[in-house]
């Protein structure tokens, strides 16, 4: 699977490890940056992220700004997107069956690096559920 990867300042160094962890997985990363911790403004990177799938290019995509709050309003600006604002494995796994979400949020400021990873592997891991789920999703489309 080709995942888009993104953060600002804020998640950059989550990023780089998430980014580490796909590739583990055999997944192809495409990343869109931010290249260091220099301050950038997290719809940019949102942006990117969101053309990459958009686009086709991508599948899926991760976003990390400090709380993961930022990324998901901007990346949910486009009917095609699904970001899913996580904080847990509970509401990772969600996010994925109920909401079909094409794009995982998180704040690297906020959540335990081993936690963030761990909610990486399982969202890239758990299909959508379908059914009257997919009714739901229908009418964000
Ligand atoms: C940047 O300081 C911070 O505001 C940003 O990373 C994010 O948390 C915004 O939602």
């Amino acid at each position: 699977m080709k995942i888009a990867v993104g953060s600002d300042h804020g998640g950059f160094l989550l990023k780089q490890e998430v980014a580490r962890l796909i590739t583990s997985l055999g997944h192809e990363v495409l990343d869109m940056g931010c290249y260091n911790e220099d301050s950038v403004d997290y719809p940019d990177y949102a942006d990117k992220v969101v053309a990459e799938i958009e686009a086709g290019r991508g599948e899926k995509g991760v976003l990390v700004c400090g709380t993961g709050i930022g990324m998901s309003i901007a990346a949910n600006r486009s009917r095609k997107i699904r970001a899913a604002l996580c904080h847990d494995l509970e509401t990772t796994r969600l996010s994925r069956e109920h909401n079909d979400a094409n794009i995982l949020c998180m704040g690297g400021r906020v959540l335990d690096t081993n936690l963030a990873l761990s909610m990486v592997k399982l969202w890239l891991a758990t299909a959508f559920t379908d059914g009257r789920h997919q009714r739901r999703i229908d009418k964000m489309s």
